[in-house]
């Protein structure tokens, strides 16, 4: 059997995606300290600084990493040959099988972007139902490019846009109040943009209560998983929602350049097809997304990141990340110049959370500090902008974070805070 015979072989055998992994089991269920010392090896990651900033992306782990190269060598091998006569069609509707297990609704509800903003833009962008006069609904915390598509679309059909400030502190409750007065206030609103866990501030939006207060006023809902989807453990009609953007390449670890949108099947047709795409039926998922000549090697590799997230268990993931996060914010939540804008009610937060120096409110200030974290201590964050009360700093563990680390993180911060 040649190479192309073993790899089609695999590609049609079951779930085992194109590529080895490490032994079944290697990383699977891990308990205790020894167990994620082990994963956290797993990541080779630069150690002459203190990566704390991976809500931008998710660095693969080694088995991943290594499927991806595998992979970038074999298309360079089979070249458009691998891609007309296996991948395109058997191995895309294999991760969409694959997937479709992983986010808990059918195959035919999916389509593979390159990315949450892809999805999203795909979903907003070509939402049909507003009419003239309709109102449309998003938060000063939602993600920049999804607030600019949301404007876009009411400027092209003449609606107007209602922006919610979510308050802060902010606690589960007051992002329901805040959200359903806003409703209330806007009663022409048609759709509603929500983040599940908020890019700036790490808040884990009650989503599912927001979008059932939105159902019963007839709001549609498109809902931006892009920093929870694998990290948090919920399927995706545990949101209650019709319209989903994801991506692959932030929690769950898979090569930059992969994501999904949901669409529930009912709704198809309240998104259009993407820029008139004729490839699928209008009845298809697929004709949702075009995204032409793709990063077919990262596509390749998502199985191996689902086979490794899923050995890993985001239950257990999202546990070791939130233990992450409280390490740190419970020691310095109590300084007196240092506000936390995460809350620490269970359900409320995961990996990622910021803060700001008390009075220390411009983002030129936030990146100073940033820089100084960098520079003098070696610890790697980002300035986000946008909460009511100004400018902060994003804190983001990930798998390979020890504790140790984040000592280094709460020694620099009590030196700051004193000022
Ligand atoms: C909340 C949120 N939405 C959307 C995106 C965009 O995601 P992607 O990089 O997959 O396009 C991000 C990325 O940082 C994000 O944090």
């Amino acid at each position: 059997m040649n190479e192309y015979q073993a790899n089609r072989r695999k590609l049609l055998g079951a779930a085992a995606g194109l590529t080895a992994l490490a032994a079944p089991g290697a990383f699977a269920a891990p308990a205790s300290d020894a167990d994620w010392e082990r994963i956290a090896q797993s990541y080779d990651v630069a150690s002459d600084f203190i990566n704390l900033e991976n809500g931008y992306y998710g660095v693969m782990a080694r088995p991943v990493a290594e499927a991806f190269k595998r992979n970038i060598d074999y298309l360079n091998r089979y070249s458009s040959f691998h891609l007309r006569r296996q991948f395109d069609n058997d191995g895309m509707e294999q991760i969409r099988a694959q997937l479709a297990r992983h986010t808990g609704v059918p195959a035919d509800e999916l389509a593979i972007t390159r990315g949450a903003t892809e999805s999203l833009q795909n979903l907003i962008c070509n939402y049909r139902l507003l009419k003239r006069g309709d109102t449309i609904m998003y938060c000063n915390l939602d993600y920049d490019a999804m607030q600019y598509a949301m404007n876009d679309l009411a400027q092209r059909h003449g609606a107007s846009v209602a922006l919610v400030q979510m308050p802060e502190p902010v606690s589960r409750q007051a992002a329901i109040d805040v959200y359903e007065k806003a409703m209330r206030q806007h009663p022409r609103t048609r759709l509603l943009l929500l983040t599940h866990v908020n890019h700036r501030t790490g808040f884990v939006l009650p989503a599912a209560e927001i979008i059932k207060v939105a159902r019963s006023r007839g709001i549609d809902v498109i809902v931006d998983v892009a920093q929870s989807w694998g990290q948090l453990d919920y399927k995706l009609p545990d949101l209650g929602a019709d319209f989903v953007g994801a991506n692959l390449h932030k929690w769950v670890g898979a090569p930059l350049g992969t994501g999904f949108l949901h669409i529930r099947k009912e709704r198809l047709d309240a998104i259009g097809v993407e820029r008139g795409d004729e490839d699928y039926a209008a009845s298809d998922i697929r004709s949702r997304v075009h995204s032409g000549t793709v990063n077919s090697a990262a596509l390749m590799t998502i199985p191996a990141a689902l086979k490794l997230h899923e050995e890993i268990g985001v239950a257990n993931r999202g546990r070791r990340l939130r233990e992450l996060r409280d390490y740190w914010v419970h020691r310095v939540r109590d300084l007196p110049n240092i506000q936390i804008l995460t809350p620490d009610d269970a359900g409320s937060y995961g990996a990622v959370t910021s803060f700001r120096l008390l009075g220390q409110t411009s983002p030129e200030a936030n990146v100073a500090l940033v820089n100084r974290l960098m520079e003098h201590y070696g610890i790697f964050t980002v300035m986000r902008k946008g909460p009511v009360g100004g400018a902060c700093i994003r804190v983001t563990p990930g798998l390979f974070t020890r504790t140790t680390d984040l000592d280094k993180l709460v020694a620099a911060l009590r030196d700051l805070a004193a000022g």
